[in-house]
């Protein structure tokens, strides 16, 4: 089963999606007869080669609420939301009406050339309307997160070239942040595998601390401190760059797919601060975290982060469509409009860009959340998810548990330290995983011994009861499994 030389993996975008024994954490659960999908036609994204060729892929086939089902019928509970997305779950009726009527009414149109359609239209001003952390003046519709970060980039630079200022081109972004996998989004994002191998990143692109107090805070240094000392070293850069070279710093408000790390106290402050001081642009990446994942409706709201910029998807549609948006200030939106009018055209956009049947659907989703009080749901329900879940922080195979709102970080280490981690061979991060699938729950891959959780914003109080139980269960059987392995390693 392609064990002994298990490569490392890419998923999203972690690193290991082999158990210790090299199985896949979810197949494996199952037998699989002969006739399967081993070796399929499709290039399958952060999968790598010898897996789509020597494993059986895991076949989702139906979708219930917070529960998908495989090809065996097996039903797991997903406390991931496809990849931080269905956040109103696998079957919500109003959306399926909502496409259906929009593609009996108008399937396609374009939005170029003053050409419009109507749901683009209403979806922009829902979205301005929405979000209150700042007055913002326009929306540009992308079909993803990844295009709405490379607009980003675009929308930057034709903003200081329109200002007469070309030299501002420079972008920071966070190491181990996560913004996509196109050219320019994958350039920004901090982590290496993004970049080894496909020429990135971009020039231009550089990047700042990760700011996850648990792993990289020094001895005795308490939140604030080393919030201060992170916008310390970011104005260290700029200097060193020369402040007019720098056009904009992003930042997701929680870091999801590295591992889930939440700002210290006092970051989001101390970075705009300096961010403001040199004229720099600050672009607030909430593909995870918009629309009510912290029990805020964006996290914005929540670190009182006051973007240029903003770039959305995933839980837009809840991910019943492809869709993703940036939001752009009143400033930057008038300049672009001012520039385009002296230039010509702003050429910039995708046939789909503000496709009307993924804005119906948006527009749909965005209608749900408000009549369901989406926001205080998810803060009434929160409280449980990580209070039980956190309650597991004194495992030893545990070094941290963090979270906010309804996304959870586990770190697997020994003696509650980031430096003491289990030999990569272990898997250990793998083996929870497979554990959990077991007892059918999915959690998201290991991302080298982290996991993460991110449920459906619609999870009732009985499935959190239920994602705890199952969380103890595997973290038991891991505890056991790392034991013999200890024991195993000092025998020998
Ligand atoms: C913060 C963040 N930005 C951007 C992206 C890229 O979004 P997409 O996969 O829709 O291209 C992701 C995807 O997980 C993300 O987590």
């Amino acid at each position: 089963m392609g064990s002994t030389e298990a490569p490392v993996s890419t998923p999203n975008p972690g690193v290991q999606t082999v158990a210790a024994n090299g199985s896949s954490c979810l197949a494996g659960t199952k037998s699989v007869e002969a006739k399967g999908f081993k070796g399929h036609d499709m290039l399958a994204p952060f999968t790598p080669g010898w897996k789509s060729t020597s494993l059986e892929p895991v076949v989702i086939e139906k979708s219930e609420g917070c529960y998908v089902y495989d090809n065996h019928g097996t039903k797991y509970l997903d406390t991931i939301a496809g990849l931080w997305c269905t956040s109103l779950g696998g079957n919500e009726p109003r959306l399926i009406e909502a496409a259906t009527a929009q593609l009996n009414k108008l399937p396609f149109y374009h939005n170029f050339c003053n050409r419009v359609t109507i749901p683009s239209l209403d979806l922009a001003k829902e979205l301005l309307d929405m979000f209150t952390a700042k007055k913002m003046g326009k929306v540009f519709f992308t079909n993803s997160g990844s295009e709405a970060n490379d607009t980003q980039v675009k929308l930057v630079r034709y903003y200081f070239n329109a200002l007469g200022k070309p030299n501002k081109k420079k972008f920071i972004a966070q190491t181990k942040s996560f913004h996509g996998t196109t050219v320019a989004s994958a350039s920004l994002s901090g982590l290496m595998h993004l970049h080894y191998k496909f020429d990135l990143p971009i020039p231009n692109v550089l990047h700042s601390d990760c700011p996850h107090y648990w792993r990289y805070h020094l001895p005795g240094e308490s939140e604030e401190e080393f919030s201060s000392r992170l916008a310390d070293n970011l104005e260290k850069l700029i200097l060193k760059e020369e402040p007019d070279t720098v056009a904009a710093f992003i930042a997701e408000p929680v870091m999801g797919a590295s591992g889930v790390f939440l700002p210290p106290e006092t970051y989001f402050e101390k970075i705009q601060a300096v961010l403001k001081k040199y004229d720099i642009l600050f672009i607030a990446d909430e593909v995870v975290t918009a629309f009510a994942r912290l029990g805020t409706m964006f996290g914005c709201d929540k670190y009182n982060i006051q973007p240029d910029l903003v770039s959305l998807a995933k839980a837009l549609s809840s991910a019943y469509i492809p869709i993703g948006a940036v939001i752009v200030s009143q400033e930057i939106s008038e300049v672009i409009n001012r520039q385009s009018t002296q230039i010509g055209t702003f050429a910039h956009g995708c046939t789909f860009s503000g496709h009307p049947v993924a804005c119906a659907v948006a527009l749909e989703t965005l209608k749900i959340y408000k009549e369901r009080n989406i926001v205080e749901r998810v803060q009434a329900i929160s409280k449980r998810f990580q209070d039980g879940i956190k309650a597991f922080s004194d495992s030893p195979i545990i070094g941290e548990i963090r979270g906010t709102g309804l996304i959870i970080g586990v770190d697997f280490t020994k003696n509650k330290s980031p430096n003491d981690v289990f030999p990569y061979k272990w898997g250990v991060g793998g083996i929870f995983v497979s554990e959990c699938a077991k007892r059918g729950m999915i959690v998201h891959e290991p991302i080298g011994d982290c996991t993460t959780l991110s449920p459906a914003l619609i999870i009732s109080e009985e499935e959190i009861e239920q994602i705890i139980q199952i969380f103890g269960e595997a973290l038991k059987s891991t505890e056991k499994q790392v034991e013999q392995l200890q024991s195993q390693n000092t025998a020998t």
